[in-house]
């Protein structure tokens, strides 16, 4: 589990991911073995991830950046846009933010290597990865991309996944698509605001295909739902049962998806929960 012995700094850059996720980014990469792997930073927006990493790094010079940063760097979706306009800056549809990520990286650029692209063309890694940051997975496809391209490329034994939106049912594919590799991992901390952290247990094994897909069958979705309920011990059984609801709907199985939301707790364990619970209510609910 993270400890909590030192003190840890939290940068202003502005970002998605919250102080105690930010914490938890910086103790991690102090535990990570140094040299073992490169840290992918996937979806580095503003930097508020790429710096909480960099503060765990230690501070002497390395031959190649130990920090991979990779986002599109451009505005192109609308959550990008709004925050943008919070900093504010008057950054528009399609342009690059790029600048300010720079900027916030405060003299620290020998340290990161940039890749400003879409993940599909810029997010190959040939190397062992001791951190993954996954911030970026927002489709099924872009996941399962990750689960095809970096799984299998975590150190066993101390490399790292930081799962961003692992908790929140409106990226249920995250769950649904781990779930046939999660026996490769134990669980770090399981909740961290909307975060799951999981460590490689032995040496990744090759993903089958079946495991980096969306399941199609209600009977299937379930199954692998049952599998994320066991490696949670039933902990934070609403927030699972909320991302099946919404998966069983993203594949069309109307009634199943219908059936498991009424099942579906109005109360849940995260201060999001009724704010999701009443997003899928709207898009399930009767
Ligand atoms: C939620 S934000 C990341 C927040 C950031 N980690 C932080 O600490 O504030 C997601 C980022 O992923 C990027 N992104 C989303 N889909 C992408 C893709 N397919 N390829 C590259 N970047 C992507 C977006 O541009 C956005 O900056």
């Amino acid at each position: 589990m993270i400890q909590a012995g030192r003190s840890i700094p939290i940068s202003d850059v502005p970002g998605l991911i919250t102080t105690a996720e930010r914490q938890a980014l910086t103790a991690i990469t102090r535990e990570l073995p140094t040299g073992s792997g490169r840290i992918v930073d996937g979806g580095s927006f503003l930097g508020a991830s790429t710096v909480a990493i960099l503060e765990g790094l230690p501070s002497e010079s390395c031959e190649r950046p130990p920090v991979i940063a990779i986002d599109r760097f451009t505005a192109d979706d609308q959550y990008v846009l709004e925050e943008l306009w919070k900093v504010p800056v008057d950054i528009r549809l399609g342009e690059s933010f790029l600048p300010i990520f720079l900027k916030n990286l405060s003299g620290r650029a020998e340290k990161v290597e940039v890749r400003a692209g879409d993940l599909m063309r810029v997010g190959r890694v040939d190397e062992p990865i001791s951190m993954a940051f996954i911030d970026l997975a927002k489709s099924p496809q872009t996941y399962s991309y990750i689960l095809w391209q970096w799984v299998p490329k975590i150190v066993a034994r101390s490399g790292v996944v930081f799962h961003q939106d692992w908790w929140t049912p409106m990226q249920p594919w995250l769950m649904a698509m781990t779930a046939p590799i999660l026996h490769q991992f134990d669980v770090v901390a399981d909740m961290i605001d909307e975060s799951a952290v999981f460590r490689m247990k032995n040496v990744s094994e090759p993903i089958a295909a079946f495991a980096a897909s969306w399941p199609r069958s209600p009977e299937e979705m379930t199954n692998r739902f049952n599998t994320v309920r066991r490696m949670f011990a039933s902990r934070h059984e609403p927030l699972i049962t909320l991302a099946e609801a919404h998966s069983l709907h993203l594949i069309g199985a109307r009634t199943a998806a219908e059936g498991c939301f009424r099942a579906c707790s109005p109360e849940g364990d995260h201060p999001k929960y009724k704010y999701w619970y009443a997003l899928l209510d709207g898009i399930i609910g009767r």
